[in-house]
């Protein structure tokens, strides 16, 4: 067996071990615990602003479950363009591999995964906040052609950031307790996932000529773009009355939220630079994400 071989063994071994079925797992008619945050307060968009200044506590912590539901919409959105990707991967592949026996293994956490998030943004009694019609579009494309280095590297971006939040989720015993069960089953099979991604990314680049590195540094970038700028739906701030174009505009210039998507990013954004995909003209889009 080789490395790669090595690897998806162990990730499906480790898969039959702990893997989570959130219908079962979860108690979804749970009420929600007065007085908690969905999400610690400081990663908020509007933390620190002056509307953030004008909330009541009830206020935002709505807006919390808000962000919330909106960041569950963003992953339902990332998970079904992977599983897509990763479907496409396993085309190709050889199904005796373990190789490709773990990216349909992969495929089934996202399923599970999907339906979690759907029944989270219900259990919170928000709206599903889709992504706009040019990131929609975007998605549809990548989703229908990316193969190589910028499939796997936009499939760490979103699943790292996320992750961030959720490590972070999972831990806080102040929070409400839905959101840091559905976190805590989405770190524990992420970190699979990750693993995966990592690794087949750095064979990739390790096999790419430096024009496929070339264009998968710019799309890599857009991808970092529309994930960061999916993740708070500008519609979140009409929950607590506040116009969805001033939230947004508050968010965007919120020294503490561009310091929350700095945090959010460090991890993958370090790992591609170490791959060398990071650079080229595109790379003024990874600071104006505030990802840098
Ligand atoms: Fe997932
Ligand atoms: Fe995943």
């Amino acid at each position: 067996m080789d490395t790669r071989e090595r690897t998806a063994q162990r990730l499906l071994d480790t898969s039959a071990r702990l893997s989570f079925d959130p219908i079962v797992e979860i108690d979804w008619d749970a009420p929600a615990e007065p007085g908690r945050y969905w999400l610690p307060p400081r990663r908020s968009s509007l933390y620190g602003t002056s509307l953030w200044q004008g909330l009541t506590e009830e206020q935002r912590i709505e807006l919390s479950k808000h962000e919330v539901a909106s960041a569950a919409s963003a992953g339902v959105w990332f998970e079904t363009i992977l599983m897509e990707m990763l479907v496409r991967h396993y085309y190709d592949a050889d199904p005796t591999s373990r190789h490709a026996q773990y990216a349909l293994t992969e495929v089934a956490d996202e399923c599970r995964h999907s339906i979690m998030f759907g029944k989270l943004i219900e259990a919170t009694g928000c709206p599903f906040y889709p992504a706009s019609r040019f990131d929609h579009n975007l998605g549809r494309f990548l989703k229908a052609t990316a193969a190589g280095p910028h499939m796997f590297a936009s499939i760490l971006i979103a699943e790292e950031i996320l992750d961030a939040f959720q490590r972070e989720i999972m831990a806080d015993e102040s929070l409400q307790p839905l959101i840091r069960m559905v976190s805590r089953i989405h770190v524990v099979e992420e970190a699979r996932h990750v693993r995966y991604a990592r690794e087949e990314l750095a064979r990739q680049v390790e096999s790419a000529g430096p024009l496929r590195i070339a264009y998968a540094r710019t799309v890599i970038a857009r991808a970092a773009n529309s994930i960061a700028n999916r993740l708070v739906n500008p519609r979140v701030y009409a929950s607590v009355g506040i116009r969805p174009r001033d939230g947004r505009a508050a968010a965007r210039t919120n020294p503490h939220f561009q310091a929350t998507l700095r945090w959010s990013a460090e991890r993958v954004y370090a790992y591609l630079g170490e791959l060398g995909l990071i650079g080229g003209p595109a790379h003024a889009l990874w600071r104006r994400s505030h990802l840098i």
